[in-house]
């Protein structure tokens, strides 16, 4: 929940009730028909009867407290289909917190893109449902560690996925995605390229662009980490026909193995566009539920890999943020500038 004392979480949530209409009700079904209607193909009736009451209480106060929710493609269906304003993935979020009107952002996903809305936004307010939605990759690397790798290759830029601190980013030359990651590495000036912190993302990286030479950290997704090569063959031998497709956090013998490669906007886009009979998508789990909603064709094969950081926003979470203006998220100010400077150098890149 949004504290760690039980006592402290029973007295939001006594609060929250005595705020807010939070009991199941025709009313609140009736409020919230129409994001229903998006996703009754996966979420019964009785489950969504306990979702409507936050949907609708999140939805009047994201208005009345001027707040924009951005959602990462990994939140749960009632998150994503019910309260986002703006989903996508890390960078077409990044793209969108510069441009939204709000004076609250209120990011569901993990801390990296709080961090990464605050820094592009050191005027608004960003508040994330739980700071403790954190990252095996950002956690993986210091800015000691980036000096390090530069003392070993001196003169190489060092690009950072943008899955990491504000600390990091500041000590890099330029940020990434996984969406604008190859681009990023093929027009840096430099043969040698330091990649961190994804030690498989700079793999794949680097055999899409031979002509550089591409050293890495050796930090990884404990998500997608967990895919083998093997498992994706099952799956072929199982469901023939079947399309398969990774998120670049693989390690590369399961991208190897996969017919498409992309961020979650690029795997999602390859879903609508293509509508593929049978479909497998080698990444976190609530994606597959979140496009299953849109398309009711199409079979999804669910491996079941769970991101604990992204779980940790809830419904629940999302209204004590608005209601509270809690957990907001900060940066020093001496990290600002040039963790910006990184990120919008991305930016400007991929534009
Ligand atoms: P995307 O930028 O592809 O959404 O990836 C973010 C992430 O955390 C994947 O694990
Ligand atoms: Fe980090 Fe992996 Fe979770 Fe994405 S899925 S937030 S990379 S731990």
């Amino acid at each position: 929940m949004f504290m760690n004392a039980n006592t402290a979480a029973d007295a939001a949530r006594a609060e929250l009730a005595a705020h807010y209409d939070l009991t199941p009700s025709d009313a609140a079904m009736e409020a919230t028909s129409a994001q229903y209607d998006v996703v009754k193909s996966i979420i019964p009736a009785p489950e969504w009867a306990s979702c409507a009451p936050y949907i609708r209480a999140i939805n009047a106060a994201k208005k009345e407290k001027d707040a924009v929710i951005l959602a990462h493609n990994y939140m749960t269906p009632e998150i994503y289909h019910g309260v986002a304003d703006i989903v996508g993935d890390s960078l077409q979020l990044a793209i969108a917190a510069t441009k939204v009107e709000q004076s609250t952002i209120v990011q569901c996903g993990v801390h990296f893109m709080a961090e990464t809305s605050k820094i592009l936004n050191p005027a608004k307010r960003v508040l994330i449902p739980d700071s403790r939605a954190g990252c095996s990759l950002a956690s993986s690397i210091t800015a000691a560690d980036i000096a390090k790798m530069r003392a070993e290759y001196p003169g190489a830029p060092v690009v950072s996925y943008v899955n990491t601190t504000a600390e990091v980013k500041a000590a890099s030359d330029i940020c990434c995605t996984s969406s604008n990651a190859v681009e990023i590495v093929r027009a840096q000036d430099s043969d040698t390229v330091i990649m961190t912190p994804d030690g498989y993302l700079a793999q794949n990286v680097a055999k899409l662009v031979p002509e550089k030479r591409v050293v890495w950290w050796e930090g990884a997704c404990i998500v997608h980490e967990q895919f083998t090569a093997e498992e994706l063959r099952a799956f072929r031998e199982d469901h023939p026909g079947v399309v398969i497709i990774a998120h670049p956090e693989c390690p590369p013998d399961v991208i190897d193995e996969a017919d498409f490669a992309g961020s979650t906007h690029g795997m999602i886009s390859y879903v609508r566009t293509k509508k593929p009979e049978k479909v497998v998508m080698v990444t976190e789990c609530s994606m597959s539920d979140n496009v299953a909603a849109e398309l009711p064709e199409t079979k999804f094969i669910r491996p079941c890999n769970i991101c604990p950081h992204m779980k940790r926003i809830s419904l629940e979470n999302i209204l004590w943020a608005l209601h509270s203006g809690t957990e907001e998220v900060t940066v020093p100010e001496h990290l600002i500038g040039r963790a910006a400077r990184a990120v919008e150098r991305m930016i400007a890149v991929t534009k």
